[in-house]
């Protein structure tokens, strides 16, 4: 049984993926066309960051938002706010690669307490609560138990073109590379998160994230009994977007190799 207050976010976000369903048919057809669907997508994503609001606020009035689209809009409640990436993995979503989703935190002063991560092509559900567990769909989420970055298949976000330091990822990505079993580029880091808790990942890092692409992630780790923080140990990752998340375990470890990598 879903609590009223994830009945609320799973039925916005499965109102506001109905529609992004229809684009993704329609982006495929884009494609050949010379201009591409660049704008289409812009488009999609607005439409769906709309939906989710006027969903919410309908549900939860005075809340405030946190919007990648329309930035921060104030609510009368000072005590809560939604922090919402309409499309996370929107260059696949552009290309046709059916990878991205829809992620949505509830913040309750500077906790996230609630968070839920849409898949609409594989219709996953990732949902959690403060204290409640994670679930995918209906099923109890629990992180991998792999000890030894030796068996980890460990995540990634490579910087691209003006983001990002290059140099640093690469260094990064030695280290892990090195010493892991396989490492992964899906391109939509609520999803990384979202494998993580579901035990697919073992471990996941990535640099230069917004609150939108984890809010919702970092909690739904947590309550499958992972752990999240700062790459670099700083106190607030929500801040930072510097994120690394894995079982307890994976994260020393990774960590550990991480930082080595800073030092160059
Ligand atoms: C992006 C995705 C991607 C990550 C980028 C994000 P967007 O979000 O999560 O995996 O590497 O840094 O900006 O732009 O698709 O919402
Ligand atoms: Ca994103
Ligand atoms: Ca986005």
């Amino acid at each position: 049984m879903r609590s009223a207050l994830l009945n609320v976010m799973v039925q916005a976000a499965r109102k506001a993926a109905r529609r992004l369903q229809r684009d993704f048919g329609e982006v495929e057809n884009l494609q050949v066309s010379l201009k591409g669907p660049a704008d289409f997508v812009s488009n999609a994503d607005r439409q769906a960051e709309d939906t989710l609001r006027e969903e919410l606020a309908r549900a939860r009035p005075g809340y405030g938002f946190l919007l990648e689209e329309r930035g921060e809009i104030k609510g009368t409640d000072p005590n809560h706010r939604w922090i919402i990436d309409p499309l996370d993995g929107t260059t696949n979503f552009l290309h046709g690669i059916p990878h991205f989703a829809i992620s949505v935190g509830l913040q309750r002063d500077d906790t996230i307490v609630a968070g839920l991560i849409y898949n609409p092509i594989s219709d996953e559900m990732f949902t959690a609560e403060r204290g409640r567990g994670a679930f995918l769909n209906d099923r109890r989420l629990r992180v991998a138990a792999r000890r030894e970055l030796a068996q980890a298949v460990v995540a990634c976000g490579i910087p691209h073109n003006g983001r990002g330091d290059h140099g640093l990822f690469r260094e990064e990505l030695a280290r892990v590379q090195a010493k892991a079993a396989g490492i992964r580029r899906l391109g939509a880091a609520a999803l990384d998160l979202a494998y993580v808790a579901a035990g697919r990942y073992d471990g996941y890092w990535e640099r230069g994230l917004k609150a939108w692409d984890i809010a919702a992630g970092l909690l739904i780790v947590r309550e499958a009994g992972g752990t999240v923080g700062d790459i670099d140990g700083r106190a607030d990752v929500l801040a930072t977007g510097n994120i690394l998340a894995a079982n307890e375990r994976i994260y020393a470890e990774l960590g550990k190799e991480l930082k080595a990598a800073g030092r160059g």
